[in-house]
């Protein structure tokens, strides 16, 4: 039984009234003891409470990188001859002499934010939260991705049932008749206002939804009321949408020229809807112009931009193609999703590049993890390592005990994540794949300001290193040709014979 166990037992075995979540029982010392609290009965005995705010704890409030389970892996020579290039890498992103050089925008983006922009998204988003009961998000890829990591990241799990509002919702991501149908049920029922974002102006999927949307917001509210309910944010000059928010009197949010979609989370294509989620935007842009100012004062190798950017570039080069980004709290799933959006989209070119994928753990222990300990060994993890949950709860002790789990009564459900998340680290280093940790104090708005900034500049840093352009993706477009040849658009009739021939139609 270690200490904190044994203060548990005695507690428990006092059997007076004590509050269990005012205590915080770390190196083995009590630090406070609350005796007023309410107990819920169990059955048998009285258990404490378990959900509590959380205890303050001593955090150091700005993240780190570990890379104690990455070290035994890098070959020292690659890892040499990559840190060499560490300080030319900078120059060339600060000083824009590199290739996409025309999107270097998202550099000086947090610190550069104009203080009116801000107060004028806050002004619109307490405008429409007032009169929306939901608030939907027309885009896709980086037009939609950074906003919806953040407000996952930092709403209620559970936010569509406890009637705060506004209720986020998205569309535009994808092109489902059922998706849209269903959509629009609800919206037939709830008062909403939408954003259409799209930077090209042009993007099929968007345009679609909007179309569709545009139609159903007019005839709930007819066109005066639709149009003061409709955001439109997207090039200055160019792209449909321009011309359409124009011609309809739409209030229009402009995404810089030189910052492409996926690195656009701090201008108002993610601003917008992440206030209209009643989340601190100021706080967000804090911590990325915290991160923007560490980047820019340190260009050296013991950045933690360059040590993640050269240990995934060694790793690769040692074949490890696959980077698996790791969260053990399901709120960053989505962070994840526009992870893998930004380094697979700057870096899957050239027949090269890290391909990135994602878990959450420990659900994907249970269907993943097989793999990861023992399938092909062209995988590294980074792990995503939250220090401190923002609520308390605590595994309560039972006197039957059938269910074994006495042993760990008392102990925080952080406590035994955390536990999970070292086991996992270690098991996955010894069956050969290297875990790189990311460690966090919480998951907050300052934060996630500064992870937002350092994947950014990490991508950057990383795709120069592999000698790509990080900020085009001229991939993007095959799809695209195909799908209007096959829809019969105009100027495609050529690949549309081709085309139909091959899939024989
Ligand atoms: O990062 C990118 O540039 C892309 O993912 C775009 O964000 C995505 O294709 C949507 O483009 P747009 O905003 O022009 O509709």
């Amino acid at each position: 039984m270690n200490n904190n166990e044994s203060i548990f037992e005695m507690l428990r075995k006092s059997k007076k009234i004590f509050n269990v979540c005012s205590i915080h029982l770390k190196n083995s010392y009590l630090r406070s003891i609350k005796s007023d609290t309410k107990l819920r009965d169990f059955g048998t005995r009285v258990i404490p409470i378990a959900a509590c705010p959380a205890v303050p704890s001593q955090k150091q409030n700005t993240m780190k990188i570990d890379l104690t389970h990455v070290q035994p892996f890098l070959d020292e020579k690659i890892k040499k001859d990559l840190e060499e290039r560490v300080s030319k890498v900078y120059e060339t992103i600060y000083h824009k002499n590199g290739a996409g050089n025309d999107f270097l925008g998202w550099v000086n983006l947090p610190s550069e934010i104009d203080e009116s922009l801000l107060a004028d998204i806050e002004k619109t988003a307490a405008n429409l939260r007032k009169k929306s009961d939901l608030f939907v998000v027309i885009g896709i890829g980086g037009s939609y991705l950074g906003a919806r990591a953040v407000i996952e990241a930092l709403q209620n799990h559970f936010a569509p049932l406890t009637g705060e509002k506004p209720l986020i919702v998205y569309a535009g991501h994808n092109m489902s008749e059922d998706y849209l149908h269903d959509l629009m049920a609800v919206l037939d029922k709830k008062d909403y206002s939408l954003a259409v974002i799209s930077k090209s102006g042009t993007t099929t999927e968007p345009a679609i939804a909007f179309r569709i949307l545009k139609q159903h917001i007019i005839n709930k509210y007819g066109e005066q009321e639709a149009a003061s309910r409709i955001i439109a944010i997207t090039d200055k000059a160019r792209g449909a949408l321009k011309q359409l928010a124009k011609v309809k009197g739409y209030k229009t949010y402009i995404v810089p020229d030189d910052v492409g979609g996926r690195f656009s989370v701090l201008t108002p294509v993610g601003l917008l809807p992440i206030a209209m989620a009643g989340i601190d935007i100021r706080a967000l842009v804090k911590g990325a112009v915290e991160m923007e100012k560490q980047c820019k004062e340190n260009q050296t190798v013991d950045n933690p931009v360059s040590q993640y950017a050269v240990a995934r570039q060694v790793l690769y080069a040692m074949g490890k193609t696959n980077e698996i980004m790791v969260n053990y709290e399901p709120r960053l799933v989505y962070f994840s999703e526009w992870w893998k959006q930004l380094y697979g989209e700057s870096h899957g070119k050239q027949h090269k590049g890290i391909f990135p994928a994602s878990v959450t753990f420990s659900t994907d222990l249970h269907s993943m993890g097989q793999y990861i300990q023992d399938g092909l060994r062209n995988l590294f993890e980074t792990v995503i390592s939250v220090e401190n949950s923002n609520h308390e709860l605590r595994i309560p002790m039972e006197n039957e005990d059938l269910d074994q789990l006495n042993y760990i009564a008392g102990k925080r459900i952080s406590e035994v994540n955390h536990k999970a998340e070292l086991g996992t680290v270690l098991a996955h280093e010894d069956g050969g794949v290297p875990n790189l940790r990311i460690i966090i104090p919480e998951v907050s708005e300052k934060v996630l300001g500064e992870l937002i900034y350092f994947f950014e500049m990490a991508c950057a840093v990383s795709g120069y290193m592999l000698d790509v352009n990080p900020f085009d993706q001229p991939g993007v477009e095959a799809y695209k040709k195909n799908m209007f040849a096959l829809l019969g658009k105009k100027g495609f009739e050529e690949q549309t014979a081709a085309l139909n021939k091959r899939l024989g139609i």
